[in-house]
């Protein structure tokens, strides 16, 4: 049934003869809209993530307006709602801390007022999965607005990655071999336009897998911020967003287990961000389907990386577009997508690709040639991780996914912090880092401290990777050989808590295998010694994620927030 034939949401606020709707036109009129405004026209709210601490978003009053635009161009009556922006850059002690606070109150604006459907406006990592979720939950008509990634950076003729080339340049920086005046000029020159981290990162996956799940408008992931056809997208998503209020075309209509599939095979194509995991899981148990570490793991081994972007390949966002974008990955995984999954537009996959094709099949390469026979991600098990752990191989040192080598134990970031350069510290190359405490309670917030630093001294042997574990998270831009999401983690008692520096550890990417070498009798001897550390909030909201975040192979979602229980519509009386 169409909006037109049955009562909108909106309506109840504004259509009634009461007097909670007098109020409620009075003060739209007070504002400055007439009644042919907003009287009888689906209500649709603009979901906008700018702030002046979102470097990644700073493009988002413009675009605020240029959705706008589409809405009234097709008759509907735009609001725009800002939400937390949840910069990656400015927000301590990390996002994930805030993706939850994120997605409940986007589930909120969205009860508490007067709104028939809703434009996302998101990138930056949290962003697109917390915006999302709450939408998913509330489950109106919803269309994602991605911010698109930044121009390429560039420093001194060379062209620099965000993130990636960071962590690439401190490792110089640190051995000695550039200067500070270098590293300056690099820090001008890597973030050149607004929009998200132009690699592989976790922004750019996310947005990605929310075009896979159906959720843009096709195409509209890879559009560059800066690239006029990226203001043409968001007029796009204002007029469609008020044809989607008029066929009711909800998540749960597009939201299914074949579009969460799709999602894990193009995540393996792009060797996608290990956080996409997490996201991944959590929006799908919005969606009332269940994913677990094994889909990821099983899809893993069946698809190989194609997307030839950093860290796990050589290109950038903006290359990908130029070769085609996510439509034309598509177009190269055939069948390995389920093509019938709907989409935002109300057609399906196959309708959407279209003639898509590559226009440069080195940046998007063909399933008979891959980027790298190395897999995408991995799961790891045994007695370390009985909940599961994860990997990127194909952003690892080869030799590394078959190692055995004693732990160097940190108990915290700040013990790792303070250890880790100093010339004295007893490690060699084959020595295998572990940090504890870096989990979802124990960060808290499970940051990106997974990618731990190579020890300086190691540095300057010309060491450039080495095993590290950890149940922390590593930013989507990257690499080497981490083993991250350990659980259950450190912090509750998993069996991380148990290492000791000195124990041997062994990794076997392809037997799937994290294995601590001492006797299960000495491990559970261990942990019932252990103690958990002295930290507690008292108040405000970390005391409330403390209580209610679930472990990270369950996607971090909030144990009251996930699943599909039915929230009651708010009276208006
Ligand atoms: Fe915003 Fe990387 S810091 S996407």
């Amino acid at each position: 049934m169409s909006s037109s034939n049955r009562e909108r949401r909106s309506a109840r606020w504004f259509a009634s003869s009461g007097l909670r709707a007098f109020g409620h036109r009075s003060r739209a009129l007070q504002m400055g809209y007439a009644y042919e405004d907003f009287m009888d026209k689906p209500v649709v709210a603009i979901i906008n993530t700018w702030s002046d601490l979102q470097p990644c978003h700073a493009h988002f009053r413009n675009r605020a307006e240029e959705v706008k635009r589409g809405i009234w161009q097709a008759g509907g009556f735009p609001v725009e709602l800002p939400a937390l922006s949840l910069s990656e850059t400015f927000v301590k002690p990390t996002t994930m801390l805030y993706r939850n606070l994120l997605a409940l109150e986007t589930e909120e604006l969205l009860r508490s007022h007067p709104i028939d459907g809703v434009v996302l406006m998101a990138g930056c990592d949290k962003t697109t999965p917390a915006t999302l979720m709450g939408a998913i939950s509330m489950d109106l008509p919803t269309i994602v607005m991605p911010a698109g990634p930044m121009l390429r950076g560039n420093y001194n003729g060379e062209v620099l990655g965000s993130g990636s080339d960071v962590w690439k340049y401190w490792a110089e920086k640190q051995a000695g071999t550039i200067s500070e005046d270098e590293w300056r000029a690099m820090e001008s020159g890597i973030a050149r336009s607004y929009g998200t981290c132009m690699t592989m990162g976790t922004a750019s996956t996310m947005t990605a897998l929310t075009e896979t799940l159906g959720m843009t408008l096709p195409g509209a992931s890879s559009i560059p911020a800066a690239d006029s056809g990226h203001a043409r997208m968001a007029t796009d998503c204002g007029r469609r967003i008020v044809a989607m209020i008029e066929e009711d075309l909800k998540p749960s209509d597009i939201l299914t287990r074949a579009s969460f599939e799709n999602a894990l095979v193009v995540q393996m194509a792009l060797a996608g961000s290990t956080n996409a995991i997490i996201h991944l899981i959590a929006m799908a148990g919005r969606a009332g389907i269940a994913l677990d570490l094994d889909d990821f793991d099983r899809v893993a081994r069946e698809i190989p990386v194609l997307a030839n972007i950093r860290p796990s390949g050589a290109f950038l966002m903006e290359d990908f577009y130029y070769a085609g974008g996510l439509l034309a990955l598509f177009a190269e995984l055939g069948d390995r997508l389920d093509r019938t999954a709907i989409t935002v537009t109300g057609t399906s996959l196959d309708a959407v690709i279209g003639k898509a094709r590559t226009n440069n099949s080195d940046v998007i390469r063909p399933l008979e040639s891959p980027v790298s026979d190395a897999l995408g991600m991995a799961v790891l098990r045994g007695n370390l991780a009985p909940g599961g752990a994860v990997m990127k191989p194909s952003a690892a040192d080869q030799h590394l996914l078959k190692h055995s080598g004693p732990a160097l134990v940190f108990r915290d970031y700040d013990e790792m912090d303070e250890m880790i350069d100093r010339d004295d510290l007893d490690v060699t190359a084959d020595h295998v880092l572990v940090l504890q405490n870096a989990g979802p309670v124990g960060g808290p917030g499970m940051p990106e401290w997974g990618m731990l630093p190579i020890p300086r001294k190691l540095l300057k042997q010309g060491v450039r990777d080495m095993l590290r574990i950890s149940d922390g998270r590593m930013s989507g831009t990257s690499y080497g050989a981490c083993i991250l999401h350990v659980a259950p983690e450190s912090y509750v008692g998993g069996p991380l808590a148990a290492v000791r520096t000195g124990d041997l550890i062994t990794v076997d990417v392809d037997k799937r295998l994290l294995q601590l070498e001492v006797r299960e009798s000495e491990i559970a001897r261990r942990l019932e010694e252990w103690t958990p550390p002295d930290r507690t909030f008292g108040r405000g909201y970390n005391r409330l994620y403390g209580a209610h975040i679930q472990q990270a192979d369950l996607g971090c979602d909030f144990d009251f927030l996930a699943g599909t229980a039915a929230t009651p519509e708010p009276d208006i009386h």
